[in-house]
């Protein structure tokens, strides 16, 4: 009745940006991410607790925070179709919330996989996947390493709506991420309000659907040939084509700081002269930059240089795995 977690967060290369379904948290458009190592958060669940309780990075959880984390067991408990009591939950990232790496992503992924093992359910990419969606839509990419594809599905219940693992993580172990942090600050508009804002306004919204269905295509086969400047070219184009439905938005939204504008277009200047690095920017100012092992130390150097209070230096990461060790 007890099962620990460890996921790690994402950061996807074709965005996922729009749901056709609120409640069950169904995309518009397909995505694709790389998971990220050495962040990562556990999670250990246990059910038969005296009642429910939510404890995330040492505080107590309230509000929707809570329900949040309380839907996704009931969930479960469907699953198991068994009562399986009030639960305990503690969860514990190590990387900072401001990396604006939505730690969502990989708590959802860990309280999908300590969830379900605490259940008593076996262990499925793909039910966990599910499961992970209904919690946050990007957190069904961190249950497996690796490049990630969350397919949109079709069907009205969800249940084709799911990311399944393109390459592993040992597929293009040179290829590195390196997160600029340079605001620290809580973002503004969480993105699960700004995507529902571009969705119901922005009129440039349809043709980003269109365009990120044929980019997942695309990007599959650059990753599959390991072309960094290809991937980038591509990375860098969908993430100005998300931001420019959410400008398009009534009132118009920018996640873009002076300082993230600074950094991304620094970048063309840097890649004349000969270091491939390439940006994508989820919906806040910190942008990750796309580079390869050789260039990570310049495009940590170039980041700082241009106001990063802290960079966060990941390569790719693994499948979301059982502890033998829990947190309480
Ligand atoms: C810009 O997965 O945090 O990071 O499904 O509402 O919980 P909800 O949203 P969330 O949105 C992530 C949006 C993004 C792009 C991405 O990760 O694909």
């Amino acid at each position: 009745m007890k099962a620990t977690a460890l996921a790690h967060p994402n950061i996807a290369l074709v965005k996922y940006w729009g749901k056709r379904d609120d409640a069950l948290i169904l995309p518009h458009q397909s995505s694709l991410s790389l998971t990220l190592s050495p962040l990562s958060v556990t999670t250990t669940v246990e059910f038969g607790a005296a009642s429910d309780q939510v404890e995330l990075n040492g505080h107590t959880a309230k509000g929707s925070e809570r329900d949040r984390v309380l839907r996704l067991l009931e969930l479960v408990r469907a699953q198991a179709k068994a009562d399986l009591g009030p639960a305990k939950v503690v969860s514990r990232g190590d990387f900072p919330m401001a990396a604006g790496l939505a730690s969502s992503a990989a708590g959802f992924a860990a309280l999908a996989v300590a969830g379900r093992a605490a259940a008593g359910l076996p262990s499925e990419p793909r039910a966990a996947s599910i499961l992970a969606r209904m919690g946050s839509g990007s957190a069904c990419r961190s249950v497996q390493g690796g490049f990630c594809e969350w397919q949109r599905g079709e069907r009205p219940d969800g249940e084709d709506s799911f990311a399944v693992q393109r390459f592993d993580a040992a597929h293009w172990p040179d290829v590195r991420m390196v997160v600029a942090i340079l605001d620290r600050g809580e973002k503004e508009v969480k993105s699960r309000d700004g995507m529902k804002l571009t969705v119901d306004t922005s009129p440039y919204y349809p043709a980003w659907v269109k365009d990120a269905e044929v980019e997942v295509v695309q990007v599959r086969e650059h990753i599959a040939k390991r072309d960094l400047q290809a991937l980038g070219e591509l990375c860098e184009r969908n993430a100005w084509r998300m931001h420019a439905t959410s400008f398009a938005a009534n009132p118009p939204l920018s996640y873009m700081s002076p300082g993230t504008l600074a950094l991304i277009l620094h970048l063309k200047e840097q890649r004349k002269k000969g270091i491939p690095v390439w940006f994508t920017l989820d919906a806040g100012p910190n942008p990750v930059l796309l580079t390869d092992a050789a260039h990570e130390v310049a495009a940590e150097a170039l980041a700082r240089a241009c106001g990063a209070v802290d960079v966060i230096r990941c390569v790719p990461g693994g499948d979301a795995e059982l502890k033998a060790e829990h947190l309480f």
